[in-house]
C-alpha cells in the first residue's frame, strides 16, 4: 500500500496473516463456502457492471476471522476497482472522513472495519455521502459561515462488524445489501486447510488436514494458524508431513480439544458449571470470573459455544448445556431449576 494517510490502516495488520497474503483468495470463485453469501454478491456485482454502475453499499457482519476483510478485497478484485482501507476508530474528526471521501475516484471501494465504532459525528458526514454521494460542509465561522454541499464520485462503501447490533439504525438502513457470515462447516474447512498447505508448500496428508479442520472453530483464521502450529511441529518431532498424528499431537499440545475448544473457551463453560452452578449468569459476571474483556467474550468465545449448543442465551443470562457438561466431563447436577445469580 502506497498511500500514506494515517487514517487509512494497512490491509495486512492482521498478524496471522501477514506472512502469507497468498492465502486470501482474489477472485470470488476462489472463495470456499459461505455460499449463499457468494451467490448474492455474484449477483450484486453482475447487475452493477451490467448497468455500469458502483456496487451498491455492501455491509459483512458475523464473527472475526470468517472474511469479511477478504470478501471486501475480492469485491474490489472482481469490479476492478480501488480499494481503500480505514476503521471505524482509525477515523476521529469528521475531517478525516472528508479527506479520504474526497480522494475516491469513481467505483473506488471505502472499506471500513469495526463500522460499529465509528462517531456519532462522522456518521453524519457519511449518511449524505452514502445516499447522495454529497459531503456537506460547513466554510467559516460564526454569522459569516456558510454550508456548501460538494459533489463526490459515486463511490461504495463496504462496512464490516463483529457487532450488527451496535450498528445505529439510520447506518444500517443505508447499506442495500447486508450479509451475515457463518462459521464454516467442516468439508469448507477441510478445503480451506488443503489449499493454504499446497500454497504454502506444507507436505499434508488427508488425515492430518481433516484433523486442523476439525479443531479449527469453523474459522479459516484460526484453522489456517493450527496449520502453521502442526506445520512446526511436524517439522521438529517428525519427518516434516502433516499427518494424522502430527496433527493430533502437535494440537493437544497447543490445548486445542477434538471440538476445537481452546483454554478461553474452557475456562468460560468451567467459570459458568462450577462457579455459578451451570447458571444463568451475565455476560459481564462471566468476564470477570475468567479475568478477560467482555467484548472478547461477546465476539469471540460466546458465538462459537452457542454454535456447538454449549451455552444458551435466556433474558436472565448464559446458561451452560447439558452437552456442555458432557463435553468437559463433569457430572450434570440432578435438580433442573434455572438458579439466579
Ligand atoms: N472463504 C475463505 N477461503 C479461504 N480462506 C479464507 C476464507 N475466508 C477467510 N480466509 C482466510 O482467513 C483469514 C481471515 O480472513 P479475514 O481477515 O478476511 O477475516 P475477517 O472476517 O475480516 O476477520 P476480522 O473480523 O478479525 O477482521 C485470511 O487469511 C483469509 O485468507
Ligand atoms: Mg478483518
Amino acid at each position: 500500500m502506497t498511500d500514506t494517510n494515517p487514517r487509512l490502516v494497512n490491509p495486512e495488520v492482521q498478524p496471522d496473516d501477514r506472512l502469507d497474503p497468498a492465502l486470501r483468495p482474489r477472485k470470488l470463485k476462489d472463495l470456499i463456502g459461505q455460499d449463499r453469501v457468494k451467490e448474492n454478491l455474484e449477483i450484486l456485482i453482475a447487475a452493477a457492471r451490467q448497468r455500469k454502475d458502483s456496487l451498491d453499499h455492501v455491509l459483512f457482519y458475523g464473527p472475526p476471522g470468517l472474511g469479511k476483510t477478504t470478501l471486501a478485497h475480492v469485491l474490489a478484485n472482481e469490479m476492478g476497482v480501488n480499494i481503500k482501507i480505514t476503521s471505524g476508530p482509525a477515523i476521529e474528526k469528521a475531517g478525516d472522513l472528508a479527506a479520504l471521501l474526497t480522494n475516491l475516484s469513481g467505483g473506488d471501494i471505502l472499506f471500513i472495519d469495526e463500522i460499529h465504532r465509528l462517531g456519532k459525528a462522522i456518521e453524519e458526514v457519511l449518511y449524505p455521502a452514502m445516499e447522495d454521494f454529497a459531503l456537506d460542509i460547513v466554510i467559516g465561522k460564526g454569522p459569516a459561515a456558510r454550508a456548501i454541499r460538494l459533489k463526490l464520485p459515486r463511490f461504495t462503501v463496504i462496512g464490516a462488524t463483529t457487532r450488527l447490533a451496535l450498528v445505529t439504525a439510520p447506518l444500517r438502513a443505508r447499506f442495500g445489501a447486508v450479509y451475515r457470515l457463518d462459521y464454516y462447516d467442516i468439508p469448507a474447512m477441510e478445503l480451506i486447510v488443503t489449499r493454504a498447505a499446497r500454497v504454502l508448500a506444507v507436505p499434508a496428508e488427508p488425515e492430518g488436514v481433516a484433523e486442523i479442520a476439525r479443531r479449527g472453530r469453523g474459522t479459516p483464521r484460526v484453522a489456517l494458524r493450527l496449520l502453521r502450529r502442526v506445520r512446526d511441529y511436524a517439522q521438529v518431532r517428525g519427518n516434516g508431513t502433516v499427518s494424522l498424528e502430527m496433527s493430533r499431537q502437535a494440537l493437544d499440545l497447543l490445548n486445542v480439544d477434538p471440538l476445537g475448544l481452546d483454554e478461553m473457551d474452557r475456562r468460560v463453560l468451567q467459570a459458568v458449571i462450577q462457579k455459578y452452578r451451570g447458571g444463568p449468569v451475565g455476560l459481564n459476571t462471566i468476564a470477570a470470573a475468567v479475568s478477560e474483556e467482555p467484548d472478547t467474550i461477546m465476539d469471540v468465545v460466546e458465538p462459537y459455544l452457542l454454535q456447538l449448543g454449549f451455552l444458551d442465551r435466556t433474558p436472565q443470562g448464559r446458561v451452560a448445556t447439558h452437552q456442555a457438561y458432557q463435553h468437559l466431563n463433569l457430572e450434570i447436577p440432578d435438580d433442573d431449576q434455572p438458579r439466579l445469580f
